[in-house]
């Protein structure tokens, strides 16, 4: 088996889906060229019989990028035949198929039965393919599945030609050593498994949406689907540059991605601004303080050696610069390191002194800047 991670990457689709996210084509058009310059390998663009609007957004971005572009489909003949129509100038176009797979969806959203789902589900597979594209499955709600159910179910859908057969974890549920075991069992009980690409698209309602995507890459999964920032339907989809730098830094995963991870940054920051969705400070590899050093045990062993508290170098991911925050937390080699960048060579009894003071400002002001430190050197006597 490869241990080439395939990024599929659902910013435009699954993101997009978020109240207030809503992007034009041009727009869409903008963020897919970036997608395809960082490296995913499938993007997929929209929902094409849910709007013109999806419509013309699948047509444009599978004229704008060579990646693979993906359209997102229910099992229904209308949903395919719009899908296939969108992603006529695809380079390599992907028809994005299913169907709910657990009782819960099954009974009180269907209000049908296992048996007509699998029906379903094989021949919209089946229809799909017909249409000369590659065809993922959707097993939707798969965390929460019967698992003899799921297993005949993906079984089905690789014989009638999926060539790839998504796992998702619609709801969150899953524990990852759980949702882990869900795609071993699946290697171990479905025949011809690896005939497909077994995919996993997990959301994050218990915060668990990447730990869940690492559990089903380390059982076998060979795709990963994901968005910038994790945005998404809810608590959000499993965040890319998460998954990305997991991988990169994991060296003992044994997996690779086409990722380049320096420009993480860049394209988190164009879609926060882009979608209006602010990124948390502590968000993980790309909020403002996720290599931001504020307290002074951590300042003092960063600056000693930054891997004391850093296990990525901010610049693999293209922020400029680790930053020490200056607060009443902060130590003495945190001011003294911020004194010499501004010019400043202060000895001993000099930065006693001028510490003292600081203190006294870092209490008022909270967080202190390089003009209060220039204010701070002109008022403190031994230096004047
Ligand atoms: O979360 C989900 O199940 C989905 C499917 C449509 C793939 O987004
Ligand atoms: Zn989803």
């Amino acid at each position: 088996m490869s241990n080439r991670i395939q990024i599929f990457d659902t910013t435009l689709r699954d993101g997009e889906q978020v109240p207030g996210c809503q992007l034009s084509t041009d727009e869409k058009i903008v963020v897919a060229r970036k997608l395809e310059e960082l490296g995913v390998d499938v993007i997929e663009a929209g929902f094409p019989i849910s709007s013109p609007g999806d419509f013309l957004s699948v047509v444009e971005l599978s004229k704008a990028v060579n990646v693979g572009v993906c359209a997102l489909t229910r099992s229904k003949k209308e949903d395919i035949d719009v899908a296939a129509e969108a992603l006529h100038h695809a380079k390599r176009g992907r028809i994005h198929t299913g169907i709910g797979s657990s009782d819960v969806h099954i009974k009180t959203k269907f209000n049908s039965t296992r048996e007509k789902v699998l029906e379903q589900a094989v021949w919209a597979t089946g229809y799909a393919k017909a249409k000369g594209y590659e065809v993922e499955f959707f097993a939707e709600d798969a965390g929460r599945a019967d698992l003899a159910f799921l297993a005949k179910l993906v079984e089905s859908v690789i014989a009638a030609g999926a060539d790839v057969v998504n796992i998702p974890d619609t709801t969150g549920y899953c524990l990852p050593h759980l949702y882990g075991k869900r795609i071993a069992y699946l290697f171990e009980h479905v025949k011809n498994i690896h005939k497909a690409t077994i995919s996993v698209h997990c959301h994050n309602d218990l915060g668990l949406a990447t730990a869940n995507t690492i559990a089903g890459l380390m059982n076998g999964a060979r795709q990963a689907e994901v968005t910038i920032n994790g945005i998404g339907e809810r608590a959000g989809n499993t965040s890319l540059e998460e998954v990305a730098m997991i991988i990169q830094t994991h060296k003992d995963l044994e997996m690779t991605t086409g990722i380049n991870s320096k420009k993480l940054y860049e394209l988190s920051t164009l879609v926060s601004e882009m979608m209006r969705m602010p990124v948390q400070p502590n968000k993980a590899i790309v909020g403002a303080n996720a290599f931001a050093h504020s307290s002074g045990i951590h300042q003092d062993g960063f600056l000693k050696n930054s891997e004391n508290y850093e296990i990525i170098n901010p610049a693999d991911v293209g922020v400029p610069s680790s930053s020490i925050i200056l607060t009443a937390r902060s130590g003495r080699a945190a001011l003294k390191h911020r004194l010499e960048l501004l010019g400043y060579q202060p000895s001993k009894p000099e930065l006693d002194q001028l510490y003292d003071h600081f203190l006294i400002v870092a209490d008022e002001k909270k967080n202190v800047v390089d003009d209060d430190l220039i204010t701070l050197v002109a008022n403190t006597p031994l230096l004047v």
